[in-house]
């Protein structure tokens, strides 16, 4: 069993297999960075796998591979089915902006991909391209779909912003009602890759939209996820994932792996450590020890919160795009 220095057990590991996107969104990636990772820093599908193996021995049983858009990082499918055959009973979901997903779905699902969480900001085609930088909507929309068609189950991630999408809020509850998803509507979190001048929607803004046009019970948090759930008058639930909140990381129980081989304890801050090294060369005890380094070191909370700061919130350096959010 993995146990962090706080005494949270950390079973959930990310992997963000690219930062590179076809997206730019304003929250995250609005323009193309500087330069890009070069290849040769990349970790293989091998060289990830072997600390995979790591991870899954000590303890962890869900692996969520993220981006960037995961979808661009050529044959993921392969990598899937690594995992999967390996332990074929682990939560093994995906994060994705939906783009490539009428393509893509049914070779994911082939492989033994079970979940898949899909961003949608807005139902509106000129919002959606203003937050994407690019018109995005039908193939997105066609995405879901295909999802569901292929029998993957399905979340959707909204970020409400002032003034661009929080108007849609409760269209993108009944658009999830229709299709039978759960939405979850994120805070958005400040970070110094974001464009600079969008402002998110606090938690209680967001509930308080909702419950103009719904009646609404609190569920509490599902075991360690970063979602405090709501169940609506017709039986309907949502999700709302709220880091500027105190509460949030007493139950953080995940730690994200970038493409680079970089092991990262918290989503807030810049410490990192890095497996590359030790992959590289087979060595899986030196990737054990990085891992519990790394866990050991975990921070108990992140700086979001605005009562901690004394501030409005704080911002973080990190880039959205290289640790999947
Ligand atoms: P489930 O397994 O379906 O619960 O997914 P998930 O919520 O773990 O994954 P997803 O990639 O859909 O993340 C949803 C949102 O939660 C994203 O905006 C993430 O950045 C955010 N999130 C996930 N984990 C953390 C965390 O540890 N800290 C913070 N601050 N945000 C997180
Ligand atoms: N704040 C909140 N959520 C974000 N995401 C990306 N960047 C941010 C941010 N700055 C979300 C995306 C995606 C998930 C992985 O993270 O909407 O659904
Ligand atoms: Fe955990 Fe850091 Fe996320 Fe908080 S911000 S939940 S400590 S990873």
């Amino acid at each position: 069993m993995l146990i962090d220095g706080h005494g949270r057990t950390v079973n959930y590991l990310r992997i963000s297999v690219t930062e590179r996107c076809n997206f730019r969104c304003q929250y995250c990636m609005p323009e193309k960075p500087f330069s890009w990772v070069p290849k040769e820093n990349l970790l293989t599908f091998e060289e990830l796998f072997l600390f995979v193996k790591v991870a899954i021995d000590e303890g962890v049983t869900k692996i969520r591979l993220t981006g960037g858009e995961p979808l661009l990082r050529e044959d993921l499918d392969t990598f899937i089915k690594m995992i999967h055959d390996y332990k074929p009973d682990i939560d093994l979901a995906l994060t994705t902006n939906g783009y490539l997903l009428p393509e893509a779905a049914q070779r994911l699902k082939d492989a033994g991909l079970k979940r898949l969480n899909i961003s949608l900001d807005s139902l509106k085609k000129d919002v959606a391209a203003k937050i994407a930088g690019k018109d995005v909507l039908d193939q997105v929309l066609k995405g879901i779909d295909k999802a569901l068609e292929v029998g993957l189950k399905v979340k959707i991630n909204m970020v409400p912003l002032k003034g661009i999408n929080d108007s849609e809020i409760l269209d993108i509850l009944d658009y999830c009602k229709e299709r039978n998803i759960k939405v979850r509507f994120i805070e958005y979190m400040e970070n110094r890759h974001a464009d600079a001048a969008l402002k998110g929607m606090h938690g209680k803004e967001i509930l308080a939209k909702i419950k103009e046009r719904h009646t609404i019970r609190a569920l509490g948090r599902e075991g360690a996820s970063p979602s405090f759930n709501y169940v609506m008058e017709d039986g309907t639930e949502f999700g709302l994932i709220d880091p500027h909140k105190h509460d949030f990381c007493e139950s953080c129980n995940r730690i994200r792996l970038t493409a680079e081989g970089f092991l990262i304890p918290c989503l807030y801050f810049d410490e990192a450590m890095s497996i590359a090294a030790s992959v590289r060369s087979g060595d899986i005890e030196g990737a054990a020890q990085v891992l519990t380094q790394v866990l050991k070191d975990k921070p108990k909370e992140n700086r979001w919160n605005e009562a901690e700061s004394g501030k409005e919130h704080e911002t973080s350096n990190r880039a959205f795009y290289e640790t999947g959010g």
